[in-house]
């Protein structure tokens, strides 16, 4: 480091509030400050603004129909198709312009880009295929795929003929997938032969296979050839499956009229985690969900239509539905998709796509961020990433420290950071700056957009100080919001609603959305979020239930009971941390701790694999039995344990402590 730079970084460590550099500002896609009063006095009618990116075969009648709240409805009889929307009105101003810019894992691999007009006859021919298959209007198709192109022109086919998809992340089990195809009555799966992680063929149609094999119904699947002969070795043969190479070339040059879709018409599932065992099946729609995804990838990401925007998340969670896929193609934009992991074959490659493609945003993950700075700024410092206009981040809190290395070594100081708070459920970003307007302050993620109602309370629902820790709510409905979960508005209403809503209210004022995270909120109105204050785990920005984790860690044979916390990890934030009781007659050993383990890869997918397996004669509970969980979180995090006056047996903790410790 020459002293220069150490100055820099000391002025940067201690800096707490950042100015939107002038260079953005000036082109930004906005900049005017008066846009949080305008859209207060104007709402909901300031949506309109949203709607209007978008093109409808037959105008709304209302913004907002709050009638029966908590169900509300967004553009209240508009027509519309997200394909078209995404497609079709692009071609003749775009028609030659990439749409994806496709990254393969392998080095060696040529890149594929589909202009709007490839990616446009792609996604006509698979429509047309999945309506020759007997896919209808509003029949659910799963989509278990990678971060292949096929897995965006299956959604976009899907968005074409009406058809809702529910997009199972393919780092999921075979379990996973077959409690969401079961719970979604999905008779229709597109999957792919496998894929390329860290340069090594992975077989992936097995996986879907033994998933197939759990699901209650009929199906039709189609596959995807992705590894060509490279997945001879893992012997499929497709039987009655189709494949899609087959199916596209038999319908070349097809043409799909879009169907005309009500702006309350289901666009997709997407299944997350809660504080039940039972993932929950999160409802979103063509016109509300799309204009928002919209809206804020135009003001919050500054998309404009020639940028090369890249977003490094996986299409299978909702950051990649709404900001690789939804957002920038609604706005014409070149949209960039990365196959493989950032360390292969080195711990550029991020830097090196960045800089091949001139990417002008980058939005990414604090996990990413925390690895990247591990691994240190020669990395990045490496390549040219002047491309780059703006950053962002999503799915967890990011610490100040990590907040400035991505600020210095990522943006070069010249690009604001959008640190952007929201949920499956929400649809889209709801709580960060706008990037043109407000300052920036590392480690909070910033006000509530324009038309955002975001409020932090107590127990009681009363606002807290600045600065005192409380619990996040939405105020006012918005129009990205879920609108229910799937077959389920019951629940809909217990997990978000009941909290703090006067449930036998028709007033919607006394609706208020509960999100599950704890906040605090400082004296310019700057929202720092605390995390899950449910039983949910953040792992590397993803959302894992305990309760998921626990059933399928008593579905373990010599396991009796098995309580499950998060404790801190450096890299991915939050990690699984088990403590388990055996059956009588099993041995506490590591082949029980492996079984374990692979029961959860089963039940779940690696991702919710334990860090640590710890075997305990008891648990710690309260007289009246429930698992102190505050307690394995200490003991998690090898800190001083908190208050155990009132267990039932105080002596366990201490003994559960002494055996993570390794005695
Ligand atoms: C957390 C991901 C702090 C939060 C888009 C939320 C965040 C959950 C942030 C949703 C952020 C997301 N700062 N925490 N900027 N963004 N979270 O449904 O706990 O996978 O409730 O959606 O991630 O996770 P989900």
């Amino acid at each position: 480091m020459t002293e220069g730079d150490a100055e820099l970084e000391a002025r940067l460590a201690e800096q707490e509030v950042f100015e939107p550099p002038e260079s953005f500002v000036e082109q930004a896609n906005v900049s005017d400050p008066g846009i949080y009063e305008e859209f207060e006095e104007n709402w909901p009618e300031c949506w309109e603004g949203a709607a209007d990116l978008l093109d409808w075969y037959e105008g709304y009648d209302q913004v907002l129909d709050d009638s029966d709240p908590p169900f509300y409805e967004w553009f209240t009889d508009g027509k519309l198709n997200a394909s078209a929307n995404c497609l079709d009105r692009h071609l003749d101003e775009r028609g030659d312009e990439a749409a994806i810019e496709w990254v393969g894992e392998p080095v060696d691999e040529a890149d594929r880009t589909y202009t709007y007009e490839e990616l446009h006859r792609e996604v006509n021919e698979f429509a047309a295929a999945l309506r020759d298959i007997g896919v209808g209007e509003d029949d659910v198709v799963t989509l278990y795929m990678p971060m292949i192109p096929e897995l965006p022109v299956a959604m976009l086919a899907c968005a074409r003929i009406g058809a809702p998809h529910s997009v199972v992340f393919a780092g999921f089990s075979a379990d996973a997938l077959a409690t969401r195809m079961n719970a979604a009555d999905s008779e229709y799966l597109v999957t792919c032969d496998g894929y390329y992680r860290r340069g090594d063929p992975l077989d992936h149609l097995g996986k879907a296979e033994e998933g197939l094999s759990g699901v209650e119904h009929e199906t039709t699947t189609v596959v995807v050839d992705r590894l060509g002969p490279n997945g001879d070795g893992f012997g499929h043969d497709l039987g009655d499956k189709h494949d899609y190479g087959d199916l596209v070339a038999a319908h070349a040059g097809a043409e799909v009229d879009p169907v005309v879709r009500d702006a309350e018409d289901m666009l997709f599932l997407m299944y997350t985690s809660g504080t039940t065992g039972k993932p929950k099946g999160v409802k979103h729609t063509t016109g509300g969900y799309l204009a928002w995804a919209s809206w804020t990838s135009q003001s919050v990401l500054d998309i404009k239509p020639e940028d090369t925007y890249f977003c490094s998340a996986d299409i299978g969670w909702i950051t990649g539905h709404s900001y690789i896929v939804y957002g920038p193609l609604a706005l014409g934009t070149t949209t960039m998709m990365y196959e493989g992991t950032p360390d292969h074959p080195d711990r550029d490659r991020l830097w090196e796509i960045v800089e091949e493609y001139e990417a002008t945003q980058l939005y990414t993950a604090p996990t990413a961020i925390r690895a990247f700075m591990k691994w240190g700024s020669e990395y990045p410092d490496a390549h040219d990433l002047s491309s780059l206009r703006l950053l962002g981040t999503v799915g967890e809190p990011i610490n100040p420290r990590a907040w400035k290395w991505y600020y210095k070594h990522i943006g070069g100081e010249e690009c604001p950071i959008v640190d952007t708070w929201w949920q499956t459920e929400t649809g889209g970003m709801m709580v960060t700056t706008l990037p043109g307007v407000g300052d920036m302050k590392p480690g909070s993620a910033g006000p509530p957009l324009p038309g955002v109602d975001v409020r932090i309370v107590d127990t009681g629902g009363d606002e807290v100080e600045a600065g005192r820790a409380g619990y996040l709510t939405v105020d006012k409905p918005w129009p990205g919001m879920l609108r229910t979960l799937y077959n389920n508005d019951e629940r809909y209403i217990e997990e978000y609603w009941a909290e703090y809503s006067d449930l036998d209210s028709d007033d919607p004022d006394d609706w208020v959305y509960f999100p599950e995270d704890g906040a605090k909120i400082d004296e310019d109105g700057y929202i720092t979020v605390l995390g899950r204050v449910d039983d949910v785990i953040n792992v590397s920005g993803h959302r894992l239930g305990t309760m998921e984790i626990e059933s399928a860690i008593v579905g373990v044979e010599g396991v009796a009971e098995a309580a499950v916390v998060g404790g801190h990890h450096d890299i991915k934030g939050e990690a699984v941390y088990a403590y388990v009781i055996t059956e009588e007659g099993y041995e506490e050993n590591d082949e029980l701790r492996e079984r374990i383990v692979a029961g959860v890869e089963d039940a779940i997918g690696p991702i919710a694999r334990p860090e640590q397996v710890v075997f305990t004669p008891d648990l710690p509970k309260t007289r009246s039995g429930k698992i102190m969980r505050r307690l394995l979180e200490n003991i998690a995090d090898g800190e001083e344990l908190g208050n155990t006056s009132t267990l039932r047996n105080p002596e366990i903790v201490e003994d559960i402590q002494r055996k993570a410790g390794g005695d």
